[in-house]
């Protein structure tokens, strides 16, 4: 046997016994006449000991040992004299009475510990070893937990696992898409999967009622911290529901995950909130509600008083930071040049302080009087010890997000973003389309095969762009950690939507034909949503970036740096593939 016990198993109980471990070398120390190893596998340490006085050669060769060397001991477990309760093991140790080495280690080129000294690139590099260190080791392991529990939520409701195929036709609408060549049909191309959206749909039409599927998708997107060209979704679609029906079972799975993963009873009903309210008092559709903070808009109460900054904005709008009015100038003057970063593009900041006598004092005291300060004051219920930070702009939905960062930034400073407080909302009532100025006509907000809110259907032909969509999202602490909708599943209804996003029928048709002709034979109203895996789990890991949760990640430039890809192939291959690689300068 190559082991009897694993390094995290035995107690004070097991003293006596004789026992085989194996593992890796975490640290040698020599003391006198004893050497001591941290003997680590993914279950623990165990501590080893060797005596010269028991056996001289041994103690030799374990004193040869280097870090992270792969050994395998026999010995007997023995009660410590100097206990160590900081781990399980830590009442025992193992008196070695035979050593084998199974492998040599080079020194790793940072150490394996909790917290190491490998910055991020050497670590993607030597991801293995990374995945060696307790605290990326626990975050797989909690992404296993979770899976386990959607898959037995799910099937408890009577969902089943259906995969669906990673190589399949190419979509305009949406992220770009990874295509990948097809040898056998010259010049043609699959595309990877950005979702298996269209798959379960026409897994509705089959009959198969309630799917789910934990599944890659792959998007070619710019990448920032919750974001990989590669990623998980826990994928479900559910046939003869309403939006009610999915909000109720998937409110149910985010309940069932906190309760069995991080042992939160949430009892409450998440709150719901339309897309125009997060817009208009958060920023942004993904608002984070740990703490409150709500954008006050002040065009009544700030514009017409010669302040032609304000004066000439399209909107005015602050936030209310309690208690930080003893914010210095030095503060004020990083969080002006906070909104000013490009990222963020805001022209200034304008502040106004609530004294310890209830007066107000801003940084355009000689534009207002304090009576209008007074009632700016008012408008935020503000009492003395308040900070109000004020942005304006010529452009409502801008200047509202660069208000959004300044209240997360806000949220920060002070504190109020607890990685172990959670709040759960969904947005609803998103708008149908989006107006893009890049592409210059509107886009699908969420996606083409969405449907309109019944009522609005009669807005499709005279003002699209009023339209409301059965979508929603559901947002922790920020971050959108799911979003689905009632789906079309009549033909016509659906060639509308084409229509309206600028395809002319043939393109239609030729893209997405075998959706509406599938919808001519029978399909039942279905509706569905996707949770981001990945999110989850470093929501409930407390995770700055998804990519600590992932395995193998991709780098912010989509390189996996350990397998050095993507890379070139061979010119053998290409010419299979009747590919010629022309790239522009
Ligand atoms: P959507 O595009 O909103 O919807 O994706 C669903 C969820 O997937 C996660 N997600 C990502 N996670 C990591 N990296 C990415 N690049 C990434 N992109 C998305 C998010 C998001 O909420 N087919 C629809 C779902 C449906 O309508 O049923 C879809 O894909 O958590």
């Amino acid at each position: 046997m190559f082991r009897t016990h694993t390094c995290g198993e035995l107690r004070l109980a097991d003293s006596g016994k004789k026992v085989t471990l194996a593992g890796w070398v975490q640290r040698t120390r020599k003391m006198g006449g004893m050497t001591f190893v941290d003997l680590r596998d993914r279950y623990g340490i165990t501590q080893l000991v060797f005596n010269t006085e028991a056996n001289a050669t041994l103690c030799e060769r374990a004193n040869k040992l280097g870090r992270e060397f792969v050994i395998q001991v026999e010995g007997t477990v023995s009660e410590r004299a100097s206990k160590n309760n900081h781990i399980p093991t830590g009442e025992i140790e193992i008196m070695v009475s035979a050593l084998q080495v199974l492998n040599a280690a080079l020194t790793p080129p940072f150490t394996i510990e909790d917290q190491t000294d490998g910055g991020d690139d050497l670590r993607m590099k030597y991801r293995y070893l990374d995945l060696r260190r307790n605290p990326v080791r626990a975050n797989l392991e909690l992404r296993h937990k979770m899976a386990l529990e959607v898959r037995r939520y799910l099937d408890s409701l009577g969902f089943i696992e259906v995969e669906t195929p990673m190589l399949i036709g190419s979509t305009p609408e949406g992220a770009r898409d990874f295509v990948v060549p097809s040898r056998m049909n010259p010049g043609q191309f699959y595309a990877l999967p950005q979702s298996p959206q269209t798959l379960k749909q026409l897994l509705m039409v089959s009959g198969f009622d309630r799917y789910f599927q934990i599944v890659k998708c792959f998007r070619d997107e710019d990448l920032r911290a919750d974001r990989q060209p590669e990623f998980t979704q826990i994928d479900c679609e559910m046939s003869f529901i309403d939006q009610e029906d999915i909000i109720e079972t998937f409110e149910g799975m985010a309940k069932h995950l906190f309760r069995e993963l991080r042992g939160i009873e949430l009892t409450e009903p998440f709150i719901r909130m339309p897309w125009a309210d997060a817009m208009k008092y958060y920023g942004c559709d993904k608002p984070d509600l740990r703490f409150d903070m709500k954008f006050v808009e002040l065009m009544d109460t700030l514009k017409g008083y010669g302040f032609s900054v304000f004066d000439n904005a399209e909107y005015i709008g602050g936030i209310c930071a309690k208690g930080a009015a003893s914010y210095t100038r030095k503060q004020i003057d990083q969080l002006t040049d906070f909104v000013k970063r490009p990222q963020i593009g805001a022209k200034g900041l304008v502040y106004a302080r609530v004294e310890a006598d209830g007066s107000v004092k801003s940084s355009v005291d000689k534009f207002y009087t304090q009576e209008v300060l007074q009632t700016l004051k008012s408008k935020f219920q503000a009492e003395p010890g308040d900070l109000i930070l004020i942005l304006s702009g010529e452009d409502t939905m801008k200047t509202r997000k660069q208000l959004c960062e300044l209240r997360l930034e806000m949220g920060n400073q002070l504190g109020l973003r607890d990685k172990n407080h959670f709040v759960c909302l969904w947005v609803v009532d998103f708008p149908m389309f989006e107006w893009s100025e890049e592409e210059g006509r509107l886009m699908a907000m969420h996606h083409p095969f969405t449907s309109p809110k019944p009522e609005d259907k009669a807005l499709l032909d005279t003002d699209p762009a009023a339209v409301c969509a059965n979508a929603y999202d559901m947002v922790i602490n920020g971050v959108e950690v799911g979003g689905g909708s009632i789906r079309i599943y009549d033909a016509e209804l659906q060639a509308k939507m084409f229509q309206i996003l600028g395809f002319t029928p043939e393109k239609a048709q030729e893209q997405f034909g075998f959706l509406m002709n599938a919808f001519k034979y029978g399909a039942p109203p279905h509706g569905g949503l996707a949770y981001g895996l990945d999110r989850w789990v470093s929501l409930f890991a407390g995770l700055d970036s998804i990519r600590d949760c992932i395995a193998f990640p991709k780098n912010n430039s989509g390189r996996d740096v350990m397998l050095d890809a993507p890379s070139y192939v061979d010119q053998k291959q290409l010419d299979e593939l009747n590919l010629v690689i022309d790239i522009k300068e």
